[in-house]
């Protein structure tokens, strides 16, 4: 277990420093890029750490991001017509790898203006919310949730976090990680999907609370699927409690389709290496270089819509899945939508299913909107 290793604070010096609270036996396969420094944490930390997280697991032990799903939602999406796979199979590790990579490209605006948006307003965020507990849908490497964290710490509340990530793996290295940065922090966390934790959320052990969906993964539901998280969040609120939500908003084409079209051809791989991922989990035989990638805005639904398309007529199999698809030359599959959203119609669609926007906040440019909702006492 983590608690018998010797623990170390290992900070990248790049772009912006990075730390990570390792153990000694995976030192050595970090910090691939700048300099780095290492210091070894004080064994009393690592203590005081494991007494103040919790980790609970939602899933069965058998299930793993991986095997979540039969296989049942590719053979739907691969036999219909057009062709469709689900988003969810992108983020194998290689997957999660290349998106963090999307994150920090110059084209890719969104996480750089979250974060500069967030760096504004989080503490007025904390001075309405008041004392507050921090859930997170999705929180991967938790990096945005330090600002807010900081914000609250600054005006001397407690603080206590539920992050919520399907991966384990992941949820245990970001708690740990922030647990060793802030010494009052407590961190409940939760390996499961967003519905099962939302279902199954413990009692608030701080004043209010606030659920936080940022990064704009909103934008990869679509309307039918949005309406059922939003009656998700409802359900998990008590009265008067808050969501955080962040969402990129809708903006010339020229600059949308750069930023899902990079110049470094990462999201290319990050799409094509979805073909990498189910042949690896149903082994397929698909041809990643037989198809390219196509992203393009879709400005009646105002969305981005990333494809994969067949450079030739093909024949592919998934044989675990005892599926056979055929392509013809140009035929594509839908992998991902990217809703834009228009920052009033979005207002009026939360406080018609009862979460009341508090305040909104944006960028210079109105590229990205960031809403405090509260959520309103039934009729
Ligand atoms: C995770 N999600 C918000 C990203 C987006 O922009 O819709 C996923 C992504 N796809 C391509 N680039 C980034």
């Amino acid at each position: 277990m983590l608690d018998s290793f010797v623990f170390y604070l290992l900070t990248v010096h790049g772009k912006g420093d990075r730390t990570y609270f390792i153990s000694d036996r995976s030192l050595s396969c970090r910090a691939k890029e700048g300099s780095m420094s290492i210091s070894k944490a004080a064994s009393s930390n690592a203590d005081t750490i494991t007494k103040r997280l919790q980790i609970e697991h939602l899933l069965a032990p058998t299930l793993s991001p991986d095997n979540l799903s039969d296989g049942s939602d590719v053979i739907a999406g691969l036999t219909q017509t057009p062709k469709s796979l689900p988003a969810r199979y992108f983020y194998d590790d290689r997957g999660s790898q290349l998106f963090e990579q999307i994150c920090e490209l110059p084209e890719y605006y969104l996480t750089r203006t979250e974060t500069a948006i967030l760096q504004k307003c989080a503490i007025e965020i904390a001075r309405i919310t008041d004392i507050c507990e921090l859930v997170e849908l999705g929180s991967g490497s938790s990096t945005k949730t330090r600002i807010l964290l900081d914000a609250y710490h600054q005006l001397g509340f407690p603080l206590r976090y539920l992050p919520i990530d399907i991966s384990a793996g992941i949820l245990e290295i970001s708690a740990r990680q922030l647990l060793a940065d802030y010494d009052s922090l407590q961190v409940h966390a939760i390996a499961s999907t967003y519905e099962l934790a939302l279902q199954q959320l413990i009692p608030k052990k701080l004043p209010n609370r606030m659920i936080c969906f940022i990064g704009s993964t909103l934008g990869n539901l679509n309307p039918s699927e949005c309406d059922v998280f939003f009656s998700q969040i409802i359900s998990a609120l008590n009265s008067d409690e808050y969501f955080l939500l962040g969402i990129d908003l809708q903006k010339p084409k020229h600059l949308l389709e750069a930023a899902y079209n990079d110049s470094q051809g990462v999201t290319a791989a990050f799409n094509l290496n979805m073909l990498h991922h189910l042949n690896k989990r149903f082994e397929g035989n698909f041809d990643p270089t037989q198809f390219e990638h196509w992203a393009f805005y879709n400005e009646t639904e105002h969305q981005i819509e990333m494809h994969l398309r067949s450079l030739l007529q093909q024949t592919v199999q998934l044989h675990t899945l005892d599926l056979t698809i055929q392509f013809e030359k140009s035929e594509t599959i839908l992998t991902e939508i990217s809703r834009k959203f228009d920052l009033n119609t979005l207002q009026q669609d939360l406080s018609s299913q009862g979460l009341k926007p508090l305040q909104v906040w944006t960028d210079p440019n109105q590229w990205f909107g960031l809403l405090l909702c509260q959520l309103q006492p039934s009729a």
